[in-house]
């Protein structure tokens, strides 16, 4: 029921940190990974890894904050590599700022990344599958900021907490062709994005202070998740965001 082989992923993010490790858990599930990124020589970087389990891996490069564009890229995509059965939205941004020190430039910016870009991909993957009357499973990445706030994180949390809804939406939407999504909601990962903050060392030690489980996240614990959602172990699970945060949210 885990088994994934021969299946298709595509995968926002997936050149770095959790984007990368469920691209790479996937792949070691069976599955050939196509991922998006807009860093070409983190996707190349990425890719080579990714080729040493499975050689007909690919990373294509794209700036998802070009939300007009995805339409014709994901019609690109579909000639070269055919249907995903996978859609893994992961691609996200910040910009640290306090509300009121955000330009409405800044606002944008995060929200295209975060939001809209996932909206048009995954309508767009889901209109490909339906034509076909093909199934699928799609995982949208959210995070604590969907739940809760702190300082700084108006944009991102905004963003996250739209896509913890859009996840219900696009379920219920799309539930008759037995089309599946789900959030997974990480808690605090050690990846680039949050570099300052693992550098930051009273900010850490408040991290595992307020983590049940005493550590920093890592890529790897998001993965395997992902596996499960997308396999036919999970066909009676939609519209939901599973949390892997240690314990942070339950924990006061
Ligand atoms: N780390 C955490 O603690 C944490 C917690 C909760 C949720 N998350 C979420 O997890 C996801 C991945 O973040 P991460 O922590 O793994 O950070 P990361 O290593 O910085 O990964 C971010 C990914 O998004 C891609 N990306 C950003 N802007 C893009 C654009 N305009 N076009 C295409 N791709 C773009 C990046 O590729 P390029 O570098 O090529 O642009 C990179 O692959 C994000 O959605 C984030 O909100 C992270």
């Amino acid at each position: 029921m885990f088994d994934l082989k021969g299946k298709k992923a595509l995968v926002t993010g997936g050149n770095s940190g959790i984007g990368f490790g469920i691209a790479k858990a996937l792949v070691q599930a069976g599955v050939t990974v196509v991922i998006v990124g807009k860093d070409n020589k983190k996707n190349k970087n990425a890719i080579s890894e990714l080729k040493k389990i499975n050689g007909t891996c690919n990373a294509v490069q794209f700036d998802l904050q070009n939300c007009r564009k995805i339409p014709a890229f994901f019609k690109s995509l579909l000639v070269k590599s055919g249907t995903f059965d996978i859609l893994i939205n992961c691609a996200g941004i910040t910009v640290r700022k306090r509300a009121d020190l955000l330009s409405i430039d800044e606002w944008e910016k995060v929200i295209a990344v975060n939001l809209t870009s996932c909206f048009v991909l995954t309508t767009q993957w889901a209109k490909s599958l339906i034509k076909k009357n093909q199934s699928g499973s799609c995982v949208i990445v959210l995070s604590l900021m969907s739940e809760v706030a702190r300082p700084t994180t108006s944009a991102y949390g905004a963003s996250k907490a739209a896509l913890k809804q859009l996840v219900r939406s696009f379920a219920v939407d799309w539930g008759r062709f037995n089309i599946r999504v789900n959030g997974i909601s990480p808690g605090y990962i050690k990846t680039e994005l949050t570099e300052p903050l693992y550098t930051d060392s009273e900010f850490s030690a408040w991290v595992m202070k307020r983590t049940p489980l005493g550590r920093w996240g890592t890529p790897e614990d998001i993965g395997p998740l992902a596996v499960f959602l997308c396999s036919d172990a999970a066909s009676f699970i939609t519209g939901h965001t599973v949390f892997v945060d240690g314990g942070f949210l339950a924990s006061l």
